[in-house]
């Protein structure tokens, strides 16, 4: 993960890098590094913990000038501490890397690497130490970074100093996301647009394989082939620059109160006002060849699938598997012509989704994307892509990128279905009624889980939580389970109601509380009599509904969270909201970092 950032300017850039690495330190917050070329030498400074401790260090002793580099670390190699975190430095090359060298400890016992001195236990030094050596042997800047690069396994998005390089940044990327931005006074290089967006009106997504060579006036980028090439510089994106929490006590508690609008606008692209139905058109790909669907993502991305395969199964009749990407890229898979394999990713970044993509783009079989961030490596490089509409989403725990998600996996689904004539127009034209009411039910949802503000309290002591559903509301069981333990840290599984006795049963003594997320319908006696079970060994139950039927004390139920009515069509997005809100009071109750969990950073870019 980590972000990185470097800056080439007119005037100093300390204080830009800085602002440049607050907008990075979603991607990883265990340490924090700067190092700028002033007119003599590379002065550095690296810090453990978060970034306002570099701040304050640079408060204290600090440095300025007009070029350079900056990182915030999620460790992979080596513990979070000063002397791993980056930049890694010589006496004449400094730089900072976001990805894996997987071949690093071959490379640190080459010969020629046998008298430097490593300062760290990252993979990363090694890359300054080749770098140093080529340019001892004489070699020039491009040159020692081209021999350098040609050696290493893995991943990385490296951006370089020199100390007798007065205006120049070098960077290179591979397998690890990097833009570099300019706006007439300066040029620079980060890990994502929004991280330029305060230095640069301009941003070019590099490709695998690129070098590119910032000086204050000129940016060149050189392809895997060593050719000059040609890459088209984009304006910035509004959405890259909403990235505030206004009135809010957290990044967390802001998105999933914009849970109606990613919703709303999501639904908005797809909405056909002259049939008053949903449909997908516009993206070339023929809906009827379609003969099978195959979802792949990663953590919440993944629940988002685990929903739609009831949804295209339920609507479009199309037989439906589902892969967390980490173990279908490592499978052997078999891959079939004649289905489409969809992507599902917020940031678009995620190392193992992109292997995978990457594994279906050489199968030569059909990929689509769903994606958040514009013009991610995932939404590039996939034959389609569908945007989900949700802005930015900085905390860690994902919350409205996942009611987005579902929000284009239904419309997809419905619009298949209707394309092959198992949904009928005035089917679609009536769920497309049912989801133009989601954005104003989800408002009156929000309004009322403040209610859980209590909840939370009272389990704030609990060794662990368990997360109940079946149907849609099984994989929304599990996103509320990982949702609780990633920022509570307290431990939490999500499980088919039904299949409580087959094992889990087990788990349930006085007290435990349990979360039980029972939309009405034909399911809602059986998981009620699941209910029973658990309260007579004792479990505490919250019951998550929008059915009016049942009053808790009949039932021995703890406590019961009410919905407003929903249609079926939507349930899975507006019951959404009480699973997140829940994790975030507890995390609140319990004094957590709900922003930026331990151990956790948003853009999974490595392995
Ligand atoms: C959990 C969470 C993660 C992400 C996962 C995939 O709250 O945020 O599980 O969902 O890392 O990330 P994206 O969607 O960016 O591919």
């Amino acid at each position: 993960m980590c972000g990185i950032v470097g800056i080439t300017a007119n005037e100093s850039v300390s204080s830009n890098i800085i602002s440049a690495l607050k907008k990075l330190e979603y991607r990883g917050y265990d340490s924090a590094g700067i190092a700028i070329n002033t007119e003599s030498q590379i002065h550095q400074k690296k810090v453990k913990g978060k970034l306002d401790n570099l701040i304050l260090s640079l408060q204290k002793d600090g440095f300025d000038g007009k070029v350079g580099i900056g990182h915030t670390r999620w460790a992979t190699h080596g513990e979070p501490s000063e002397r791993n975190a980056h930049p890694h430095s010589s006496r004449k090359v400094s730089l900072v890397h976001n990805g894996i060298i997987e071949n690093a400890s071959e490379l640190k016992s080459r010969i020629e690497l046998k008298n430097y001195n490593f300062e760290s236990d990252t993979d990363s030094e090694v890359i300054t130490a080749l770098i140093t050596h080529y340019l001892n042997e004489g070699h020039d800047h491009m040159e020692s970074v081209k021999q350098t690069i040609s050696l290493l396994e893995g991943s990385y998005a490296l951006a370089i100093i020199f100390s007798d390089l007065k205006d120049k940044i070098i960077g290179a990327r591979n397998g690890s996301p990097l833009v570099a931005g300019t706006d007439g006074n300066s040029n620079s290089l980060g890990s994502d647009s929004i991280a330029l967006s305060a230095i640069a009106n301009k941003v070019c997504y590099l490709e695998d394989g690129d070098i590119v060579v910032l000086s204050r006036e000129n940016v060149e980028i050189y392809n895997s082939s060593g050719d000059k090439a040609n890459r088209e510089f984009v304006d910035i994106g509004i959405m890259d620059t909403e990235v505030s929490k206004g009135s809010y006590n957290h990044f967390m508690e802001k998105e999933i109160h914009e849970h109606p609008k990613a919703v709303g606008e999501t639904f908005r692209q797809f909405i056909d006002h002259d049939q008053g139905i949903i449909s997908v058109d516009d993206i070339g790909l023929n809906f009827n060849d379609i003969s099978k669907v195959h979802l792949i993502a990663c953590g919440t991305a993944y629940y988002s699938c685990l929903v739609a395969k009831y949804y295209f199964e339920q609507y479009a009749r199309l037989p439906v598997e589902c892969d967390m990407a980490s173990e279908f890229r490592y499978r052997d898979p078999v891959l079939d012509n004649k289905a489409l394999y969809i992507f599902v990713s917020q940031s678009g970044e995620t190392a193992d989704t992109k292997a995978a993509l990457d594994f279906c783009k050489d199968a030569k079989v059909r990929t689509l994307s769903i994606v958040n961030v514009m013009n991610s490596s995932i939404a590039r490089e996939s034959d389609y892509c569908l945007y989900t509409k949700a802005g930015a989403e900085i905390g860690v725990a994902s919350t409205k990128a996942f009611t987005a998600q579902l929000s284009v996996l239904l419309s997809m689904a419905l619009h298949c279905g209707t394309k092959n004539n198992n949904v009928t127009i005035e089917q679609n034209r009536q769920i497309c009624k049912e989801i133009m009411q989601a954005p104003q039910i989800l408002e009156k949802t929000i309004k009322r889980s403040y209610e859980l503000k209590e909840t939370a309290k009272a389990i704030i002591d609990s060794k662990g939580v368990m997360y109940l559903g079946r149907g849609t509301a099984f994989p929304l069981a599990l996103e509320g389970a990982l949702k609780f333990k990633e920022i509570s840290y307290i431990h939490a599984e999500g499980y088919p109601a039904g299949e409580m006795k087959h094992g889990p049963l087990a788990l349930i003594e006085k007290d435990l509380p349990v979360v039980c997320i029972v939309p009405p319908g034909p399911l809602f006696p059986k998981t009620v009599s699941n209910i029973q079970e658990v309260i007579a060994r004792g479990g505490r139950i919250l019951m998550i509904t929008d059915d009016d039927s049942l009053k808790s004390s009949s039932e021995n139920i703890w406590k019961i969270f009410r919905l407003p009515k929903t249609p079926k069509s939507i349930e899975a997005i507006v019951y959404s909201v009480p699973i997140h809100m829940l994790a975030y009071y507890t995390a609140v109750q319990l004094g957590n970092d709900v922003d930026q969990p331990r151990n956790l950073a948003k853009s999974v870019t490595v392995e």
